[in-house]
């Protein structure tokens, strides 16, 4: 099959296919040097260009401050639930805030390292919302606290920029990056497997304010510690030069939608068109998650039966819509609908519940 399907993945995702086409288009050789951006040195003029490039369409969009640094590592984001602490705990305790699996995966990490607060979980409530921001006692005197913007497996995302009274702010926005503005200057570090938003697995991206760097205790493995990457121009050995390449072709085309606050219009639309689908359904779907903490990347819903909800998945893999399992440890079914997920298939998913609905309910 040639066609393109609807993919409702979690991640790896769905890559716009203007992105695709470039990359087919320049596979043999990018840019005259005959040959495929895998196969030059990393050390190139031609990759230092690309590079530059990817990072240079990052600082754009997310509208960096001068005074953040864009690191690109390995390990994906769950690599960054190591850093984290090994980085910026320096001695102290940090505070974190669990509202799903990602989230609960890094305070389990942290642990390894050091003290650490939970200061908020929705553990008990089965991880359906999240806190306002004056909901949140900080410890004064913690390094840093840990949130996770949007909870990917369960469906909840802050719709806010944590602020946390001078605290460094430490974000895992893997899910939910690129999708909307936000102020980067309310946060210390954020970071994010490239799998969903940024472009292919296998790089993570990690935006940090330069004072952090300053605060990192010497003897860390060298490629755990965050200076490593930063005074390397993220490469202190040689890195994923397809990925990074594929980066700077995700941030062209997101300029070319005319940038995040575009784009953010659209998701929200596309979420919008989804909810509704479930809000009108009479109880027959039932959203995971409540209502102001609606992930607009990642929608999660039941059926009234598991039997019913693997009958949903398979019949709408035969009308070329892929990818609603929910994640294997909660179930369910969840459509992922990041940037690149055009909204046809939205459309497509909404008339395919309706039928199904009359079919079954
Ligand atoms: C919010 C969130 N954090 C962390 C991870 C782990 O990312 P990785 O597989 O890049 O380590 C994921 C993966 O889906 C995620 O969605």
């Amino acid at each position: 099959m040639n066609s393109r399907i609807f993919n409702f993945s979690a991640g790896p995702a769905v890559m716009p296919a203007p992105v695709l086409e470039r990359a087919r288009e320049e596979l043999l050789s990018l840019g005259g040097a005959g040959m495929s951006v895998m196969e030059m040195s990393h050390r190139s003029p031609e990759f230092e260009a690309v590079l530059h490039k990817a990072e240079a369409g990052l600082r754009e969009l997310l509208g960096l401050p001068a005074n953040y640094r864009v690191l690109f590592t390995y390990g994906g984001a769950t690599m960054q639930f190591s850093m984290v602490p090994m980085n910026l705990l320096g001695g102290g305790h940090a505070d974190y805030i669990t509202t799903g699996a990602w989230g609960e995966k890094a305070i389990a990490e942290a642990r390894r390292f050091g003290p650490v607060n939970e200061i908020f979980t929705t553990r008990e409530s089965g991880f359906r919302s999240v806190p306002a921001n004056d909901e949140l006692a900080f410890s004064g005197d913690a390094a840093y606290v840990h949130y996770c913007s949007n909870e990917t497996i369960d469906g909840v995302e802050f719709h806010y920029d944590l602020e946390a009274g001078g605290i460094p702010v430490v974000c895992d926005a893997s899910s939910n990056i690129l999708s909307r503005p936000i102020d980067v200057s309310k946060y210390a570090l954020i970071y994010a497997g490239a799998q969903k938003n940024i472009g292919p697995s296998g790089v993570a991206v990690v935006i940090i304010r330069d004072d952090l760097l300053e605060r990192i205790p010497d003897g860390l493995p060298q490629l755990l510690d965050y200076r490593t990457y930063a005074s390397a121009d993220s490469m202190p050995n040689t890195p994923n030069t397809w990925g990074i390449y594929l980066i700077g072709l995700v941030t062209d085309w997101l300029s070319e939608q005319g940038g995040l606050a575009a784009i953010a219009e659209r998701n929200r639309e596309k979420a919008r068109l989804l909810y509704e689908a479930i809000d009108a359904s009479d109880g027959f779907y039932r959203g995971h998650a409540e209502r102001e903490a609606r992930s607009l990347m990642n929608v999660t819903f039941r059926l009234p039966s598991e039997e019913l909800e693997e009958r949903f998945c398979t019949e709408a893999e035969r009308r070329g819509m892929s990818g609603l399992r929910g994640h294997r440890s909660v179930g369910g079914v969840r459509a992922s609908i990041y940037n690149a997920f055009p909204r046809e298939g939205v459309t497509a998913l909404v008339e395919f519940m309706s039928e199904f609905r009359d079919a079954n309910g």
